[in-house]
């Protein structure tokens, strides 16, 4: 295992805070860095206006909050909670807790044994401490101040690993893939964000190539693309490692890409990460492996199109459709006003878990039959009565995910208008 970066050569996400951070890149424990929760006066938390979400009640002081983030954040203790009925035990790496509402709501609604909330910044750690003595027994929970990168190589050093490792990072976060592998438990998951959609989408291909080593070309699936392109970095790093991981949900909404994966103990065949070509002329799309890429080109015409070709990503299932039933259980324990937005997204999961690793948006489906787009579940209902297999796509109500051609989609779409 290489060596991690020393604080000051960190990149991205880390580097604002590294000043706030102090120079040594130590974690500071918030009870023991001038920020004990005695010092939190409670004339100050009754001043504070005390939020809910789920079972946690919550103070947002300075931190970053999207109360439209909620669902992410429910998806993610959905899984944890199966996790914890699973293996019966939940520890949680929390590593950009901002408020900490993630981390009492692990540890109220998913059960979690044990919660480390960290946060860069150091203004936020006194509300961080309050919500999550406000919320968990204090033998539940520990607050620390430092900067990510440094929290997961300091629970690698220690052998200290993790049943769930949590990372909400704005932008790229490139830099924590690797470090999050070590302080995660074999059979344990990850969980990161990136918010980076230029990069990942193929609008900065250049930079994708610079921080993560793949390069994405623009087509009308790069959402789903981005997702795909997490995955794979965290294919590959685990490789690296000698281990391998496989998806338990990827999700986009409000512009935010997110992975959860489980670490597996052995390297998995590489079949699953190679590159997808998108043929520009005719809208149709090819996986192509390595040994193919010199012969990717679309034969739908003549003389054949060269296909533009994003990768290398992983291509295999976007969601692991066993464990997202079981989360589906889960909803009925969650406020009865989210169950409706839940049960339908996980359901769309769970159908398009195993589909072709590409969507077609109806809009382009309209365009290039010339007429107005297809309905949706019309035209999946079409799909699906001539023997394929179709399904919606949580990544847009205006999209299908389908076996069929894109050319058979509009033929469908012509017959059934
Ligand atoms: C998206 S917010 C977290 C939101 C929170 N998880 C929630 O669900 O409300 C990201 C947080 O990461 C913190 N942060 C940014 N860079 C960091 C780093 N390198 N290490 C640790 N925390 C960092 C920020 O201070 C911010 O609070
Ligand atoms: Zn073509």
């Amino acid at each position: 295992m290489q060596p991690d970066r020393k604080l000051g050569e960190s990149s991205g996400v880390a580097e604002n805070w590294l000043m706030k951070i102090g120079a040594d890149g130590e974690q500071a424990d918030a009870r023991s860095a001038g920020t004990r929760s005695s010092e939190i006066r409670p004339s100050e938390i009754q001043q504070t206006e005390i939020r809910q979400e789920g079972q946690a009640q919550f103070e947002l002081g300075p931190a970053f909050f999207r109360p439209q983030a909620q669902t992410a954040r429910e998806l993610g203790l959905l899984a944890a909670a199966v996790q914890r009925a699973e293996t019966g035990q939940l520890r949680v790496l929390e590593t950009m807790a901002g408020c900490g509402i993630r981390g009492v709501r692990y540890g109220l609604e998913a059960g979690a044994d044990f919660v480390w909330s960290n946060d860069a910044d150091p203004d936020v750690l006194p509300t961080l401490e309050a919500n999550l003595a406000r919320n968990l027994d204090p033998d539940r929970y520990r607050v620390s101040r430092g900067g990510a990168l440094q929290l997961l190589s300091r629970c690698f050093g220690a052998q200290d690993y993790y049943d769930l490792v949590d990372i909400d990072a704005f932008g790229n976060p490139s830099e924590f893939v690797g470090a999050s592998l070590g302080a995660v438990k074999i059979g344990g998951l990850i969980y990161l964000t990136g918010s980076d959609g230029r990069s990942l989408t193929g609008h900065a291909p250049e930079n994708a190539l610079k921080t993560y080593g793949f390069f994405p070309r623009s087509n009308p699936s790069c959402q789903e693309q981005s997702l795909r392109f997490l995955i794979g970095s965290l294919w590959h790093a685990a490789a690296t490692r000698g281990f391998g991981i496989e998806p338990v949900f990827s999700y986009f909404g409000i512009q935010t890409y997110r992975v959860m994966v489980r670490l597996r103990p052995r390297t998995q065949s590489s079949s699953a990460y190679k590159f997808l070509g998108h043929c520009h002329g005719c809208g149709e799309y090819q996986t192509i492996g390595w040994r193919k890429l010199s012969r990717a080109h679309c034969k739908n015409h003549e003389p054949p199109l060269p296909l533009t070709l994003s990768g290398p990503l992983w291509l295999g299932a976007l969601h692991d459709a066993k464990f997202v039933r079981k989360m589906l259980h889960g909803v009925s324990r969650l406020p009865q006003a989210r169950h409706s937005v839940l049960t339908e997204l996980l359901q769309t999961f769970e159908a398009e878990a195993d589909m072709p690793p590409y969507l077609f948006p109806l809009g382009e489906i309209g365009k290039r039959g010339q007429m107005d787009p297809p309905k949706r579940d019309r035209l999946i209902a079409a799909l699906q009565t001539a023997g394929y297999r179709a399904s919606p796509t949580h990544l847009s109500a205006q999209a299908i995910k389908t076996d069929a051609s894109l050319e058979r989609c509009i033929e469908l779409s012509q017959g059934s208008s």
